[in-house]
């Protein structure tokens, strides 16, 4: 079998120095993560230099060491490719990467759902042949680069997320990745703190068209109110083949229903006028509206869309987007890995939809939505107003913005409020009673999963 990148392939892609030679079968950033036979790429971060560890990755097992200097105590005949700039040799060599492959290629941005919409298409691609797709949410100006440089050469498919927070950062990624298909999930405040309007997040999104390779697929959000603005985008890059997905009428993937029945959620969707029932392994609008487009992209590599759709069913929530756990006699929807207005309301819904055991009650946990800007106090408060917040028991808020949607609660609504997630746990675990069921959500850097640990201690302490 041929090895991922052989040293004399990574030195024609980067213009670097080889010493020795060697193969690579894997590419790591992260000592702590490194396997044996893996490429280790000595990046510069803010805090940490990479070429503190290339001793480390080597004693670890590193196949070779990708860097700019040699580090001090070193032996000469170390495994290394020497270059100017790693990240920039990086970039080359994904570039080598995508050049050498006849992978179909999926990219999906969005405000929300990406790496969700990513894993559906990992599941349902991989069935059909070798997929490589970005692991984790590794969506930026490292992550995506090192994606495509994993992207094994006889791969199938390749799926690649992509994010930004400023706009040119999309435009300079998708010239790398190169899609067939590009998945736009949906626009929303996100980042507005930086954008100040929806529509420059439309704008920065839509750079993915720029990068799609002639004759390729843009998938669009058919409900989203900057539906038409990609769209004139889309044709403004040249694309013709434009496909939609929504529930509206007219929406070439459209969702007719989605009805929960156990863990499943049961689809009904017409999809180019082919009416389709499924199951996938998760609940909320989001995760069927997010399926319509991975059906669509999964037709524009080539699979039969029938067959993409049996793929869904083993599809389960990730880890804090919408995983949901019986913790002794609780249940918990944890959402806590990240969170913007769109994304809150979508749990909200899954918090509507649960069944609390009898005498259960549904509790929301939410930490702040981070980066909304100005806007920041508004939309917090206007969770308020969300139709799906009606069915909510109890809120139990935290931090400094959420004090906004704290005022306007209705008094038997409140569980309690504090300016710390950690400050939340006493109050919610005293209040707890069998059959609850808690949602869990807030912006990373609110650190909502402190609760969810809580809420897993707790079941711990009970059962010991
Ligand atoms: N299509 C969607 N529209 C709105 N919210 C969504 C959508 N898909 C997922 N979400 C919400 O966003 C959260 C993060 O999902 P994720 O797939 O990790 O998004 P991203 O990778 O874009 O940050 C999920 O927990 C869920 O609450
Ligand atoms: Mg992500």
């Amino acid at each position: 079998m041929m090895p991922l990148w052989t040293s004399d392939e990574m030195a024609k892609a980067t213009g670097g120095n080889a010493q020795g030679v060697w193969n690579v079968n894997g590419i790591s950033i992260d000592t702590r993560t490194l396997a044996s036979g893996d490429l280790f790429v000595a990046l510069k971060g803010d805090n940490r230099d990479g070429h503190d560890f290339v001793t480390a990755a080597l004693e670890k097992g590193a196949g070779a060491a990708l860097v700019s200097s040699v580090p001090e105590g070193i032996s000469p005949h170390a495994p290394l490719l020497v270059v100017d700039d790693t990240l920039d040799a990086l970039v080359a060599m994904g570039r080598a990467a995508r050049a050498r492959s006849a992978a179909g290629i999926v990219a999906v941005t969005g405000s929300a759902g990406k790496t969700t919409t990513k894993e559906m298409l990992r599941l349902v691609l991989g069935r059909e042949g070798k997929i490589s797709a970005s692991a984790a949410s590794y969506n930026n100006h490292w992550g995506v680069p090192l994606s495509l440089a994993r992207m094994e050469r006889d791969a199938a498919y390749g799926v690649f997320e992509i994010g930004m927070n400023h706009e040119g950062e999309i435009r300079a990624l998708v010239a790398q990745v190169r899609p067939h298909v590009a998945v736009v999930t949906t626009i929303a405040p996100a980042h507005l703190e930086y954008f100040g309007t929806l529509e420059a997040i439309a704008d920065a999104k839509a750079e993915i068209f720029e990068g799609l390779e002639p004759g390729g697929t843009a998938i669009l959000p058919y409900d989203n109110p900057h539906y038409a603005r990609l769209e004139a985008h889309a044709r403004a890059c040249g694309v013709t083949n434009i496909l939609t997905f929504g529930s509206r009428d007219g929406a070439d993937a459209r969702l007719l229903a989605g009805k929960p029945d156990g863990d499943l959620q049961m689809i009904t969707a017409d999809i180019r006028g082919k009416r389709m029932v499924f199951a996938i392994g998760a609940q909320g609008a989001h995760i069927a509206s997010n399926a319509m487009a991975v059906l669509l992209a999964a037709e524009a590599v080539g699979v039969d869309v029938v067959r993409a759709s049996q793929g869904l069913f083993g599809f389960a929530p990730l880890k804090g987007r919408g995983a949901r756990l019986f913790v002794g006699d609780i249940e918990l929807i944890d959402e806590s890995y990240n969170a913007n207005p769109a994304s809150v309301s979508v749990a909200l819904g899954l918090l509507q939809g649960a069944r609390p055991k009898a005498g259960g009650r549904r509790i929301a946990v939410l930490g702040d939505m981070l980066e909304l800007g100005s806007k920041g106090a508004d939309l917090h408060r206007a969770i308020a107003s969300d139709p799906a917040a009606a069915a909510t028991d109890f809120f139990f808020l935290c931090g400094p913005q959420m004090r906004a949607l704290w005022e306007v609660l209705p008094v038997s609504r409140r569980g309690a409020y504090s300016e710390l997630s950690s400050g939340l746990n006493e109050g919610l675990l005293s209040l707890l009673r069998p059959g609850d069921v808690v949602l869990v959500k807030g912006s990373f850097g609110s650190r909502m999963s402190v609760v969810v640990e809580a809420l897993k201690a707790r079941d711990a302490a009970m059962t010991d």
